[in-house]
């Protein structure tokens, strides 16, 4: 069988593992499309055998690339996909990636019957039925690096620091990261936050004689207001880039106590460099191949294969969903 893989978003460690079990276990052949959707919709593929992955586990980034190109919104896209994969021989879909990739995976598996495998990668971890989706522990651990930095520059002036962390409309990176760097206020989307208190926190801390970090996520909104965005452009999901949020509170916390305030965008980085080695580890538990039509893995459902069985959700269907489980608000 030949099988198709794409991959959206960042770093991507589970590639290396799907192609090695398929090749070396099922007897497979993997073709990789460049730039998710991109590849698919215009035939544009990279060699994918066991030479062409090796060494590329530790490594941050995707080799097959990335883009935001949405075939649902291209003039007869499906029909040029199914084509394209006809030509090359390719019966299955590996589809590794967030929100966007697995939903137009899943809207091609169930409304168009192209057969697509879903595997969730994304730093938001905001799918559902997954525990952990691959990325988020990467993102959280080089986030709560940087609070840990903070803490000691905070310290040293006496001021607030504010770090705006990535998460789209989920908290979880602000809230692990937040409570693993000793933030002490940590503000999600899934509870909009109220100014006053935040600044009761900040001066509290103050009076301890300690200088404090508000760790705000990308998505969170004012009980009194509403998003800030810098810019209100949709990319070809139909999404606002979120992004600004962080100078907001900031700027509101220096007007109501009088403390100096700084705002640190970690944007980007948080999805750069190396995998964590529990990223590589829960990629590196290729059951999609399962899915696409080897035998049910030998594995218990639990927290450390959740990602595994949820690629399973059936063979030849992937299935996501944006109305992600929310973090418990825990701000404070
Ligand atoms: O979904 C992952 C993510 O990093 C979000 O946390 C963030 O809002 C968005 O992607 C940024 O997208 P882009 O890379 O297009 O700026």
């Amino acid at each position: 069988m030949k099988v198709g893989i794409l991959t959206g978003g960042g770093d991507c460690p589970g590639l290396n593992a799907v192609v090695r079990k398929g090749v070396q276990e099922y007897g497979y052949g993997f073709v990789g499309f460049r730039d998710v959707w991109r590849g698919p919709l215009e035939g544009d593929t990279v060699r994918l055998d066991i030479p062409a992955v090796r060494g590329i586990l530790p490594r941050g980034g995707t080799v097959l690339g990335s883009s935001r190109t949405n075939p649902l919104q291209h003039e007869h896209g499906i029909r040029r996909i199914r084509e394209n994969l006809a030509k090359l021989g390719v019966e299955a879909l590996i589809t590794i990636g967030g929100e966007d990739t697995l939903g137009v995976a899943t809207r091609l598996a169930d409304e168009y019957g192209v057969p697509c495998v879903g595997v969730p990668k994304t730093i938001d971890n905001d799918l559902s039925a997954t525990d952990y989706t691959f990325g988020f522990d990467t993102a959280v651990s080089i986030a709560t690096e940087a609070i840990d930095r903070l803490h000691t520059t905070a310290e040293s002036h006496m001021r607030v620091l504010v770090v705006e962390v990535m998460g789209r409309h989920a908290g979880w990176i602000a809230l692990h990261s937040g409570l693993a760097g000793g933030a002490n206020v940590i503000l999600i989307p899934e509870q909009r936050f109220d100014t006053e208190q935040v600044c009761a926190w900040v001066t509290s801390r103050f009076r301890a004689s300690y200088a404090p970090i508000v760790v705000v996520a990308e998505g969170a909104m004012p009980r009194d207001g509403d998003m800030v965005l810098k810019d209100e452009t949709l990319d070809s999901y139909g999404h606002v880039r979120l992004s600004g949020v962080g100078e907001w509170p900031a700027k509101e916390i220096e007007k109501r106590t009088g403390k100096e305030a700084r705002t640190t965008v970690l944007g980007h980085v948080q999805r750069g460099g190396t995998p964590s080695a529990f990223d590589r580890w829960l990629a590196t538990l290729p059951h999609c191949l399962d899915g696409v039509g080897g035998p049910p893995p030998d594995c218990t459902p639990s927290t450390a294969c959740a990602t595994a069985t949820s690629a399973r959700w059936s063979p030849c269907a992937a299935r996501t969903s944006t109305a992600s489980r929310s973090p418990r608000p825990r701000p404070g």
